[in-house]
């Protein structure tokens, strides 16, 4: 809720089974692309998260009918012949990836109006490779008073697309919107995100023709319809690569179940040169730390490299390292913002453009400190659990976002956590 803090106890050593539903940044996509097809679609691994909510409320408007059971982690929508084909400000302002449901609408309906998101806590996210995707795809597209108007009455045409950075977003738009085009779409330099793969995988067990998920060409070749399915969204590799990074931080050994190490790999071997000792287990892995950890250097990079989204617990480990590392930020902008608050816990950061360089220190200092974003948020979190003293973290309601029972799972690997309002 808002206005929720979490208060940390410093000291921690994370110990215990941890265990990871499915992806945030899969989930919201599936929902978006339910659209596509009239009738009932199940989606199961369904993390329990505000922004799943904020989807649903989005799809409801939009005139699906949902039914959320997080216990069971499963959501059924049940999508209408007609639909409405309007996303309000209000929602897409509290929800980034509520522009998802562009392409799926001007592809079923023809027509499109869905609010402009604005800018937000890591840079200015802009949308243009999506727009000009779809615009390839033959439709008309306009930003009138705050909304994207996209309009294609007689249907999209494929396209041959190629876009200037692989956007895990404008692809996972295209893609949806192409699969109802005429024709054949082959999309170039195209995201190769395990979400992206995940969503085109779903479009498949839809109906639609897609070749080439995971490499940087996708080609589809446009059907007339599809139909609903039931669909199991991946695993959290960011969820799973924040615990790894909570481990490796507070020289702990957390069991991480339900995860897909494969999608991880370059954070893992980030890790082990880290000095974690890094094991598979049946349904995952187990991230062992038995002494302080090494400083390490890493650029994010599109998948295969190293995520952005782990960035922040990269800082926040080599804050207390032995050593200096340099983190090089290629994706957001403004991505260093939370380093502000690092440094109200001690921390030794100094930001040079998109490089952050850290001089790791033994221990760093409670401090009441503010969240900006879900990753932020988290790392600030780990960075209190080896804080000498107690901290309080403000915005737990962007850790919400994304970390089903935050709290709740770190109290269970033995770190005082408590949620205070
Ligand atoms: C998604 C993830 C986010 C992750 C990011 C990169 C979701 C809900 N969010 O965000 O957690 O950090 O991928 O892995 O899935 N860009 C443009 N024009 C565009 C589109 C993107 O300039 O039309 C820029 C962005 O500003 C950014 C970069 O491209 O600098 C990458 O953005 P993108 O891959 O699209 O990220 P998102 O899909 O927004």
């Amino acid at each position: 809720m808002l206005g929720d803090k979490f208060q940390v106890l410093g000291g921690a050593h994370l110990r215990g089974d941890v265990s990871v539903s499915g992806a945030k940044n899969s989930v919201l996509k599936l929902m978006a692309a339910a659209l596509l097809a009239p009738g009932k679609t199940e989606l199961t691994n369904v993390p329990h998260i505000a922004d799943v909510e904020i989807m649903a409320e989005l799809l409801t408007r939009l005139g699906c009918t949902l039914t959320l059971d997080f216990e069971r982690e499963t959501i059924l929508i049940d999508v209408p012949e007609k639909l409405e084909h309007r996303a309000d400000y209000d929602l897409v302002r509290k929800l980034r990836a509520s522009i998802n449901v562009l392409g799926p609408l001007v592809a079923r309906l023809g027509k499109a109006e869905v609010a402009l998101p604005g800018g937000d806590a890591i840079g200015s996210r802009g949308l243009d490779y999506h727009i000009k995707g779809l615009v390839e795809l033959g439709a008309k597209v306009r930003n009138e008073h705050g909304y994207i108007i996209a309009e294609a009455h007689d249907g999209l045409n494929g396209a041959e697309i190629v876009l200037d950075f692989p956007s895990v977003g404008a692809t996972e738009n295209i893609m949806s919107a192409a699969v109802l085009a005429t024709g054949r779409t082959i999309l170039d330099n195209a995201a190769r995100e395990p979400d992206v793969v995940d969503l085109g995988q779903f479009l498949i067990a839809m109906g639609a023709d897609i070749q080439g998920l995971g490499t940087p060409t996708i080609t589809i070749h446009g059907v007339s319809s599809l139909k609903p399915t039931k669909h199991a969204t991946i695993p959290d590799r960011i969820v799973v690569g924040t615990w790894a990074f909570a481990a490796v931080t507070t020289v702990g050994d957390i069991t991480i179940h339900r995860c897909n190490p494969s999608h991880l790999e370059v954070p893992l071997e980030k890790l082990v040169s880290a000095g974690a000792l890094i094991t598979t287990t049946e349904d995952g892995i187990r991230v062992r730390m038995e002494r302080r950890p090494k400083a390490i250097d890493i650029s994010t990079l599109p998948y295969p490299g190293f995520p952005t989204d782990l960035q922040p617990f990269v800082i926040t480990m080599n804050a207390i390292a032995e050593g200096d590392g340099i983190v090089t930020e290629n994706v957001f902008e403004s991505r260093f913002v939370f380093v502000n608050e690092l440094l109200r816990l001690g921390a030794q950061v100094r930001v040079d453009g998109h490089h952050a360089a850290t001089r790791g220190i033994a221990n760093l200092s409670s401090a009441p400190v503010i969240a900006t974003d879900i990753r932020a948020g988290a790392g600030l979190v780990i960075a209190a659990l080896v804080a000498d003293g107690l901290s309080i973290i403000e915005g737990a309601e962007h850790v919400d976002r994304g970390y089903p029972y935050f709290a709740e799972q770190l109290s269970a690997l033995g770190a005082d956590v408590k949620r205070i309002k």
